[in-house]
């Protein structure tokens, strides 16, 4: 299992060194979570903030696009060159473009669900991505409860990765913790997100307990 912490739980006045401290405890990737204060009640960060996060980050980024207008962000956030740059189905009208765009700038395109979000929405593109982030908490805050149901959504995906993008990863998103980490190992997840859970004790321990 990779692990990607959201720096949304670290704390802000200590930013450069939670990233490197992260890093150093093993970290897979780091997670950022971009907020507009309109596709999600909550404004978070900007490409300032991810500066900083360049400067001490030894482990590619997992840019979260939580945003109205997509093309504005994702041209906003390119030029850092992060792994994945992943955006919601439910905001975008043409996500085939857009994940194309993303694939032409160097950095690999990934969809996210919200909980109440079919697997329909994505038939079409699966073949187009190279990740489906699955949310397990309603995207906005850290800190929330895991919804156990996700687990039946990440099987029926697993089913279609395999008929139609079998390299496609998948990615969980939202009260991860030891608790439920081997459901989601189960399950055939490729990388879980995890804030709260990470940065509320020693990161070592805790970024290995859910490798
Ligand atoms: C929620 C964010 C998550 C969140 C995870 O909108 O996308 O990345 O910060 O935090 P925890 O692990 O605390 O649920
Ligand atoms: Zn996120």
């Amino acid at each position: 299992m990779r692990v990607a912490p959201s720096i949304l739980s670290a704390d802000f006045g200590k930013l450069e060194s939670e990233v490197k401290a992260i890093c150093e405890a093993g970290c897979d990737f780091v997670h950022i979570d971009v907020m507009d204060g309109h596709f999600v009640p909550n404004l978070t960060i900007g490409p300032c903030v991810v500066e900083s996060v360049v400067k001490a980050a030894t482990k590619p980024l997992d840019i979260h696009l939580m945003v109205q207008n997509n093309p504005f962000f994702v041209d906003l956030f390119a030029p850092f060159q992060p792994e994945f740059i992943s955006f919601h189905i439910e905001e975008e009208k043409h996500a085939n473009r857009l994940a194309q765009k993303i694939r032409s700038l160097g950095i690999k395109p990934a969809i996210v669900l919200n909980p109440h979000t079919g697997l329909d929405s994505i038939e079409y593109l699966l073949e187009y991505i190279d990740m489906v982030l699955i949310m397990s908490v309603n995207p906005g805050f850290g800190g929330q409860k895991f919804i156990p149901n996700i687990l039946d959504k990440i099987k029926a995906l697993k089913d279609k990765i395999a008929l139609l993008n079998p390299s496609c990863l998948v990615e969980v998103d939202g009260g991860v913790s030891d608790s439920n980490i081997e459901s989601l190992k189960e399950a055939g997840v490729d990388i879980v997100v995890a804030g709260s859970y990470v940065f509320s004790g020693d990161y070592r321990q805790r970024i290995e307990s859910l490798k």
